[in-house]
């Protein structure tokens, strides 16, 4: 029999309409429906959107589900069907159990700190190209531009120097490939629907795939040591010794072409524009760059040197985290540590946004305060109070690359420029695929020194 005690732990969430429950509230408003449930109901809270679902707003349970217990918790058929796949490429991503075991222990230590590292040169060269076209009280839609040097970025750290001849075409067809997997998600109209963004889509899939199959044919043809990811992947082994298939590395990189720079974009974009808002902030943030780097351009070794940047970059990330929410599906009844009893078919948001504003853990949670972020502050909450990058098992394996890759541009920023947001603009978050400003931020650029 069922211990009533474990499900008085769990929220029934607003009442909803008849027969569509809360699916209009959630809709209209997913950022302002989720904050105002959590604010509202507790830890644990019932929603009436499709299947039972459960928002939980508590470090304890997100760990149980990430960490402790995460083979009773699957990703979402979404994603990891034939559909997903096809969409987000058959890879790391998408793969589930032992395959995806396998693939991620072969794959990890291409992700190694060190190993990406030695991609830094790619990213101040692709910094400096940017900041060289910004002239004083240029204004730019700093999204645009973030996501323009990431893209960039990716694709050189994946494809290397066989990448800048098709730079342009590769660039047109990952953007074309992110507007239509959100045209998937968020159009009421069904997939199979014609549409001139699916058509775009399969032109655009065809070249990153032509791109790719010949970039992989040259490392095989080629004997000299190159040292782009793809090189790393090809020759990557399982613990038996094997290689990937050809197939296998095509769909791996095709994975990172889709999760290696939209979420960084979001967050320099993010950070750039809190530090535009904040003064005495951006004042502290400039004085650690001009003590740690001054004029020179930065580098790996810098990256330990500069704690102030990446506290900075850490609240950013809990204020707007570009990985905003990501769902698990329950496979068998569970009780998770708060005592709620979670029925075997529930679907679970873990909700970054909602998570990383619970007062309980970050007080005055709209305040942007860096010092949330010192090494004390962090060891006084839970672990799972805090996870932009996710958890356990499937915890991003970019994250080593993101954070060297958002601190070696932030501080490239720094050293030359400050970014004064153009009046009358309201920034609101709007949670697509990742968490973005809805509608851009408009910036000012001004030279803080010669550079
Ligand atoms: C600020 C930047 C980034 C954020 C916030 C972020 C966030 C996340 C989150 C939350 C997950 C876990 C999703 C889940 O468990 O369902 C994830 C997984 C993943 N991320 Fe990232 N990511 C970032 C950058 C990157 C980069 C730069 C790469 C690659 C170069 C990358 C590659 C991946 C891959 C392949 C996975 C799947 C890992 C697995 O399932 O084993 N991410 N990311």
């Amino acid at each position: 029999m069922r211990d009533s005690s474990k499900t008085r732990s769990i929220a029934r969430g607003p009442a909803g309409y008849p027969l569509v429950g809360n699916l209009p509230e959630f809709l209209y408003d997913k950022l302002g429906f989720l904050s105002r449930c959590a604010a509202t109901y507790g830890d644990v809270i019932k929603l009436r959107i499709g299947e039972p679902t459960f928002l939980l707003n508590n470090p304890d349970d997100i760990k149980h589900v990430l960490v402790l217990n995460p083979d009773n918790y699957g990703k979402s058929p979404r994603m990891t069907s034939a559909r997903g796949k096809k969409l987000s490429g058959a890879g790391l991503l998408t793969s589930v159990g032992p395959e995806h075991l396998r693939q991620r222990r072969m794959m990890q230590p291409v992700f190694y700190r060190k190993t990406v590292e030695s991609f830094s040169r790619i990213i101040t060269e692709g910094v400096g190209e940017m900041l060289a076209r910004w002239v004083e009280g240029m204004e730019l839609d700093l999204g645009c531009e973030m996501m323009g040097l990431v893209q960039r970025n990716i694709v050189k750290t994946l494809l290397g120097a066989d990448a800048d001849n098709d730079m342009p075409a590769l660039l047109d067809a990952i953007t074309i490939r992110r507007l239509y997997m959100e045209h998937v998600f968020f159009s009421p109209f069904p997939e199979w629907m014609p549409s001139r963004i699916g058509w775009r889509y399969r032109q655009a899939m065809h070249c990153i795939e032509t791109i790719v199959t010949r970039a992989i044919q040259t490392r095989r043809a080629r004997s000299t040591d190159t040292r782009d990811l793809l090189s790393l992947l090809l020759c990557a082994k399982y613990d038996d010794g094997t290689a990937m298939t050809d197939q296998q590395v095509r769909d791996e990189v095709v994975t990172l072409l889709v999760t290696g720079y939209e979420t960084i974009g979001e967050a320099l974009t993010w950070t750039s524009y809190l530090l535009s808002q904040h003064p005495a902030i951006a004042a502290k943030f400039f004085a650690e760059v001009d003590e740690v780097i001054g004029a020179r351009p930065p580098g790996v070794e810098d990256l330990p040197k500069l704690p102030y940047l990446g506290m900075v970059l850490a609240e950013s990330m809990r204020l707007y985290p570009p990985t905003w929410i990501f769902i698990r599906i329950a496979q068998a009844e569970d009780t998770l540590p708060s005592g709620a009893t979670i029925p075997a078919g529930s679907k679970i948001y873990l909700c970054q946004y909602v998570m990383q504003r619970h007062p309980r853990y970050f007080p005055d949670p709209e305040r942007f305060d860096p010092e949330r972020f010192t090494e004390t502050a962090k060891k006084e909450r839970p672990q799972f109070a805090y996870f932009p990058f996710g958890g356990g098992a499937r915890v991003c394996i970019g994250e080593h690359f993101a954070k060297m890759e958002a601190t070696l541009v932030l501080a490239s920023i720094a050293q030359r420029f400050r970014l004064s947001l153009v009046p009358g603009q309201t920034i609101v978050p709007e949670p697509k695929m990742t968490l973005r400003p809805r509608g851009g931020v408009r910036v000012q650029v001004f030279r803080r020194r010669q550079g």
